[in-house]
């Protein structure tokens, strides 16, 4: 059965929830593998919204599995009150659906007040994260100095690995002006009882999946944030602190790359970017206005509202090139309906020079200017339109045509939030295997 992967071809938020959730469907496990309480996954089924920060969005689909693999961040309260409201409202009956990897890393509550005070000291040149203490728990994770699950659920250590860490954490709190009003003790026992209530859900995740994958199971793969906030590749230093592209699937779940059949990236049929950096084909105006207002582009996890811009196709060819992409998923089209002319950023401007291909110094990309070709628009709602010569033709020609300056194929659009409104041209999980060598 083959093993997909789907990651966020932009600045993320580009509808990754709703399309991992269609396609759970098809699939026996879905499998988070790195970000954490920083995404905002937005699922709606039948008008019902969810919205998943940690639990990967397969969830709502009885008699699947979803694991949280060792590259995510966790941070245990988030999750445990995760777990409490799906209960709540009727998923997640079984406890066996869900895998917590031992060795995934634990967001403790030092590392998102570092977090917020540090963005606090940045002042104007703040990253803009969303303060959840995802850059702080990475950096110990790197630094060899974290906690993992494993810790957390065995109170000894866990008593002992904070006892190590937290008055280094205080004094740099002190440093930026901030403090942690809770007492040790009372840190390490609210967390031992969080590590009770999650011990449950905690295994061996990259063996857990190796069988999964012996039985023939099939795996989809759930990325978070998108690739131009992936550390290495995306627009340092404003970035999320994690490998975002598809390369990322193995080594933070524990399964082999080989194992990878399909990588589809998710774009939306325009672009948005929450937090500060560059971006080319921002729309400071009425028009960028306009899709944010249609778009609903306000952030699942923090409220703030999204900037706004063109489709950039340079930017999606990078993603094409850094994840090794098989298809795109254009999500959100229904939005553009109405908007007279549409435009496809096709190069930048920066001084006299001209760029065909993203530029990777930081400092050229901030004095970017997309160039754009524009493309008629259409005036008909798409959102009751499930088939693909259904839509306008002038909508048809704008997706061919992304299709064709990016150089691969869009397998799926989706004109509305709901789960049933995509159009789905070619399933990753229907199509046979990649051939060997
Ligand atoms: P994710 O982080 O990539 O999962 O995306 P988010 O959930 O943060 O943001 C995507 C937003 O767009 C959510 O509010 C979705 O419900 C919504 N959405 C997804 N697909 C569509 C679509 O095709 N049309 C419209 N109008 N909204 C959509
Ligand atoms: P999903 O998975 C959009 C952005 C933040 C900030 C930068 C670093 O829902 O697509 P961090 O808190 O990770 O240290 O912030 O990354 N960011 C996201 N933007 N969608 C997300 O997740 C994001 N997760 C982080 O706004 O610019
Ligand atoms: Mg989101």
């Amino acid at each position: 059965m083959p093993n997909v992967v789907v990651i966020g071809a932009q600045w993320g938020d580009e509808g990754k929830g709703k399309l991992v959730d269609l396609f759970t469907e098809e699939a026996d496990v879905v499998v988070r593998f790195q970000g954490g309480n920083n995404a905002g996954h937005t699922v709606v089924v039948d008008g019902q919204k969810t919205i998943l920060h940690l639990i990967p969005s397969g969830i709502l689909h009885p008699g699947k599995t979803c694991v949280i693999g060792n590259g995510v961040v966790v941070d245990p309260v988030v999750l445990a009150q995760e777990i409490a409201e799906l209960k709540e409202r009727g998923f997640l009956k079984d406890d066996n659906q869900l895998v917590l990897s031992l060795d995934a890393h634990v967001i403790m509550p030092w590392h998102q007040a570092l977090d917020i005070a540090r963005e606090q000291r940045a002042g104007a040149g703040k990253i803009g994260t969303t303060g959840r203490g995802i850059g702080p728990t990475y950096e110990d994770k790197v630094a060899r100095r974290g906690l993992r699950v494993r810790d957390l659920i065995d109170e000894a250590r866990l008593a002992r690995k904070v006892k190590d860490r937290l008055p280094a954490a205080r004094e740099e709190l002190a440093r930026l002006g901030a403090k942690l009003d809770e007492e040790d003790g009372a840190l390490v026992q609210r967390y031992a009882e969080l590590g009770r209530r999650l011990a449950p859900y905690a295994q061996d995740a990259s063996l857990w999946l190796h069988k999964a994958m012996k039985a023939g199971k099939s795996l989809l793969f759930e990325g978070a944030q998108g690739t131009l906030l992936d550390v290495d590749h995306g627009t340092y230093p404003f970035v999320t602190s994690s490998n975002t592209v598809a390369g990322n699937a193995a080594c933070g779940s524990g399964v082999g790359p080989t194992a990878i059949d399909h990588v589809i990236g998710i774009t939306k049929a325009y672009s948005t970017r929450v937090g500060s950096g560059p971006y080319p084909s921002e729309l400071k105006d009425a028009t960028g206005e306009e899709l944010r207002r249609i778009g609903a582009e306000f952030g699942a996890t923090t409220g703030r509202p999204r900037r706004t811009g063109w489709i950039d196709a340079l930017a999606l060819r990078y993603a094409v090139r850094v994840n090794g992409l098989d298809g795109l998923a254009m999500m959100k089209l229904d939005v553009l309906t109405g908007f007279p002319e549409v435009k496809i950023a096709v190069g930048y401007r920066c001084g006299d020079r001209t760029y065909d291909e993203m530029p990777s110094d930081l400092e050229t990309l901030e004095r970017c200017e997309a160039i754009y070709e524009s493309l008629p628009g259409w005036t008909e709602k798409l959102d009751g339109l499930r088939r693909w010569e259904d839509l306008p033709a002038t909508a048809r020609d704008y997706v061919k045509h992304v299709a064709k300056l990016v150089g691969v194929e869009v397998v799926a659009v989706s004109v509305g939030a709901d789960r049933g409104e995509t159009i789905v041209m070619k399933n990753p999980f229907h199509v046979k295997k990649r051939a060997a060598g």
